[in-house]
């Protein structure tokens, strides 16, 4: 769960990546098998799946992915797959994230990344605040409802849930679980529902197409609901209202 999660940083500095997120997963990979901790849940990412068509099943072939991030997540996830083939007594819960946001609605815990951030909503709500000018849409040309790129937006309390399910129902072996809504939400969609909801106005300008987007990406659910008994339960309502309050308190 602490590994650097900046994908256009991931670009810029790749062996910082590369060595901070891949050590770090062998390293803490061979204290479990040195102290006989055989429980091991890993912040994956649908970034694993590469460009191809949603809705995006656990069992699909891995693609190659647009950045070193997503090469990293593949190759976090091999390293463990392999782990636990070697050592039965290991068993891993590989959690493919979609796009974590919101946060905790008493609005003391949230996300605040350093410098500009990287991610849609952490910078909407920035340009809510008014510490940035406006937002850029990266490309209206996509084939997705109203041009613009369309993602699984997960609220980050549904995340973590799913996180105590995984631990609560890790079967031995290796076990992949997309934590998505199953639902896809455009760019435009978002804006405009933060917003509404929120009765802000929010500044944007259609930009170019940043490079390494995919156009559409979004899970399919029915995995995680079978076998953890989990499923996400906050709409984008709640993410955009939860992400507006925490920064509203964040000073
Ligand atoms: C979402 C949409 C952008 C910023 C990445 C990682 C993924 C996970 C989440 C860690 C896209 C558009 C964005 C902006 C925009 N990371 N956008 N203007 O790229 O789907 O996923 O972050 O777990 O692994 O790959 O998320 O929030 O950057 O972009 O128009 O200023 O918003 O084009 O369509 P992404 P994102």
């Amino acid at each position: 769960l602490a590994g650097l999660k900046g994908v256009g940083e991931a670009v810029s500095k790749p062996l910082e990546y590369y060595f901070n997120n891949l050590v770090s997963t062998m390293v803490i990979s061979k204290m479990c098998l040195k102290y006989g901790v055989g429980k091991f849940v890993f912040s994956s990412s649908a970034t694993v799946y590469g460009d191809q068509p949603s809705p995006l099943k656990e069992d699909m072939e891995l693609k190659k992915t647009t950045n070193p991030y997503g090469e990293i997540k593949a190759m976090s996830e091999r390293i463990l797959t392999d782990t636990s083939i070697a050592n039965p007594n290991f068993s891993v819960s590989l959690l493919r994230y979609f796009n974590p946001v919101g946060a905790h609605e008493s609005g003391l815990i949230g996300e605040d990344p350093n410098g500009i951030p990287n991610n849609l909503m952490p910078f909407v709500t920035k340009v809510a605040k008014g510490q940035l000018e406006k937002l850029s849409v990266f490309g209206n040309d996509y084939d997705t409802i109203d041009g613009t790129g369309v993602r699984d937006y997960i609220h980050v309390v549904d995340l973590a849930k799913g996180h105590v399910k995984a631990i609560e129902n890790l079967k031995d072996g290796v076990n992949i679980y997309n934590l998505g809504t199953g639902r896809g939400t455009s760019v435009l969609e978002l804006v405009n529902a933060f917003m509404k909801v929120n009765d802000i106005d929010v500044p944007y300008e259609i930009v170019g197409r940043r490079p390494g987007d995919i156009a559409t990406c979004f899970a399919d659910v029915s995995k995680a609901k079978k076998e953890l008994g989990w499923k996400a339960e906050l709409g984008i309502e709640e993410m955009v209202r939860d992400a507006w309050r925490f920064e509203q308190n964040n000073k």
